[in-house]
């Protein structure tokens, strides 16, 4: 049966996109059961509008504190039924109870290297490092921002005159493609938290053309 799942986001949404596109195509057996958003104005709510998946927005400012939200944008997401939440560009940390909820099941993308440079201005603060190399985390959420088990990173050449916009750029690209495939391994039941580490089971699945240079770890297969 496929993963019903729910996608939270708070603005462009292009993460959401690339995850509704290989839904449509057959790659990731998953079905969104609601794409929410804590700011009425998320692109991410018109792209998901277009594919006909249900649409609900919460403003933090109409609930009288963080655990009020927190236990609303939680009720919203059950009510849905969904059985896993994909944050994709939400730019709020969930609470505890959200988490104790839907424990290893949560996933999230960073766009570093991590644990390089968590938080926001992610692509900033590499560029103002000066590293040579950056890129994309999908790890699992746990209590700790940008904290728990790494699924997949994939790492872009960082180049020296990069700002964060072209940094961020060459990232975003990999992050349509790593993402998708985290929920696909997600979806298929391949992943094992294990400790600090996630554990992917094996399949035959050909692996992905990838373009050079670059690095992905573990490996996109075709179809990513
Ligand atoms: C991405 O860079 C993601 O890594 C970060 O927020 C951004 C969201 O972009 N968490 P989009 O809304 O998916 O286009």
């Amino acid at each position: 049966m496929s993963l019903p799942l729910a996608v939270l986001v708070s603005g462009s949404g292009s993460n959401l996109q690339a995850i509704i596109d290989r839904i449509e195509a057959g790659r990731i057996d998953a079905r969104l059961t609601a794409v929410l958003s804590d700011k009425a104005d998320a692109h991410g709510l018109v792209r998901a509008a277009k594919h006909g998946i249900p649409t609900r927005v919460l403003s933090p400012g109409g609930y009288p504190d963080r655990a009020a939200f927190d236990a609303a944008l939680l009720a919203a997401v059950r009510e849905s039924g969904a059985q896993a939440v994909v944050l994709a560009g939400f730019m709020r940390l969930l609470g505890k109870d959200f988490i104790a909820a839907y424990r290893d099941r949560i996933l999230n993308i960073h766009p570093a290297l991590l644990p390089s440079f968590p938080g926001l201005r992610a692509h900033g603060q590499a560029v103002d490092y000066g590293v040579a190399i950056s890129g994309a985390t999908v790890h699992f959420v746990d209590e700790k921002m940008d904290n728990g088990p790494i699924v997949i990173q994939a790492a872009v050449p960082a180049l020296p005159d990069d700002d964060a916009k072209s940094l961020g750029a060459r990232i975003l690209t990999l992050e349509h493609r790593i993402y998708p495939q985290a929920v696909a391994w997600l979806a298929a039941g391949r992943l094992a938290i294990d400790g600090r580490r996630t554990r992917l089971a094996p399949s035959d699945a050909p692996l992905a053309a990838m373009p050079s240079p670059c690095l992905v770890n573990p490996p996109l297969e075709e179809g990513f």
